[in-house]
């Protein structure tokens, strides 16, 4: 038994839009440590959620939510970024008006559920909730996870209370946990953070971004790291909620070519090169503050992916999709069991 209460030293990685309770506990009931993300779901939606993980495996999970300090509206960037994208409004013929699922930081009634629930381990993104919504949460007895892309962010995160750090390296899909630092210029690696972060924390610590297979994993273990976090490989399984337009991007040669953008969220995440990312530009100047730049793009995104085109959509995936494969998620976790 791991640090984590799972079999093996390996979570799958929470992905908020592309997988829901079915991944985690295929995961879970696999060995691994199974995550549910909330961080766009409704408090209800999270219910649900989570009485479906507590119905469908016995084994620990991991229950993830974002802490971002939401932005207040600006509403000229929002004017500049809304005419940035006027063109294809024109061309799609949609109305710019348009509802996005919200983003929304841990809350009190995401407290609640968790004292309710009391899932063994609740990781974070962008940071660590307010002290008393922190306190909380240990008082659950879970175990506190959070993501730092820095060794100035590890420290910090274990100062303020994380049972362990998941060392979030410039390949991993999805958004960069940044929080203490906003210049995606000086982002590093997994081969190069993980053994900084491991040198100057205390507290285990998890390697995430570029994980595909089992030598990666034995890598990453090799370089100091108590577990694995693993995101991208599992998209492709039947137990996620990926899209169509995501599956065949992640299954075509385009894979091999993924950016930071800014432009589906207004934060920086790695996705999939696209047509809207290679006309504006990955990172956008103009786009509003996470998550405010998500609102203006989303009838864009969905009236072009009726059509079946993902030339709108965000297209996470680290810069290692080489691990996805059709198949369920239990044989994802046995193959990167080899290298655990
Ligand atoms: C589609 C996708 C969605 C993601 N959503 C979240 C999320 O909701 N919460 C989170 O903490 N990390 C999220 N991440 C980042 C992962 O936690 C992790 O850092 C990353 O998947 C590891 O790199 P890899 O994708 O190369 O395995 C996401 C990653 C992907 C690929």
């Amino acid at each position: 038994m791991t640090f984590l209460g799972s079999e093996l030293p390996l979570i799958q990685a929470p992905m908020a839009g592309s997988q829901g309770s079915p991944l985690a506990i295929a995961v879970s009931n696999a060995g691994g440590l199974g995550s549910l993300p909330c961080g766009m779901l409704t408090i209800e939606a999270m219910r649900k959620e989570l009485t479906a993980l507590r119905a469908g495996t016995q084994r620990p999970y991991n229950v993830n939510f974002f802490c971002h300090v939401p932005p207040a509206p600006d509403a000229d960037r929002e004017a500049a970024w809304r005419r940035a994208l006027d063109p294809y409004y024109r061309e799609l013929g949609v109305e710019p008006a348009g509802a996005a699922p919200a983003r929304m930081p841990f809350s009190r009634e995401a407290a609640d559920l968790l004292e309710e629930f009391r899932p063994p381990v609740v990781s974070f993104h962008f940071g660590l909730p307010a002290p008393d919504l922190l306190a909380r949460v240990k008082r659950t007895g879970a175990k506190v996870l959070s993501s730092a892309t820095t060794v100035d962010e590890a420290r910090w995160l274990q100062a303020h209370g994380a049972d362990a750090v998941i060392a979030q390296g410039a390949e991993a899909g999805g958004h960069r946990g940044m929080f203490l630092s906003t210049d995606i210029s000086t982002q590093v690696g997994t081969f190069a953070l993980l053994p900084q972060v491991v040198r100057a924390v205390k507290v285990p610590v998890i390697a995430a971004g570029g994980v595909a297979d089992a030598s990666g994993a034995a890598a990453a273990l090799a370089l100091g790291a108590a577990a694995v976090q693993v995101g991208t490989a599992f998209l492709l399984c039947p137990e996620a909620a990926t899209s169509a337009v995501h599956r065949a991007a992640l299954k075509s040669q385009s894979a091999r070519e993924t950016a930071l953008t800014n432009l589906f969220s207004g934060g920086p995440a790695r996705g999939i090169v696209n047509r809207l990312m290679r006309e504006l530009g990955p990172m956008s100047p103009l786009a509003p503050a996470y998550p405010l730049a998500t609102a203006a793009v989303a009838p864009l995104r969905a009236a072009a992916e009726k059509r079946g085109s993902g030339d709108f959509s965000p297209l996470w995936s680290g810069q290692n999709a080489t691990g996805c494969r059709e198949v369920p998620a239990a044989r994802i976790v046995e193959a990167l069991a080899e290298g655990l």
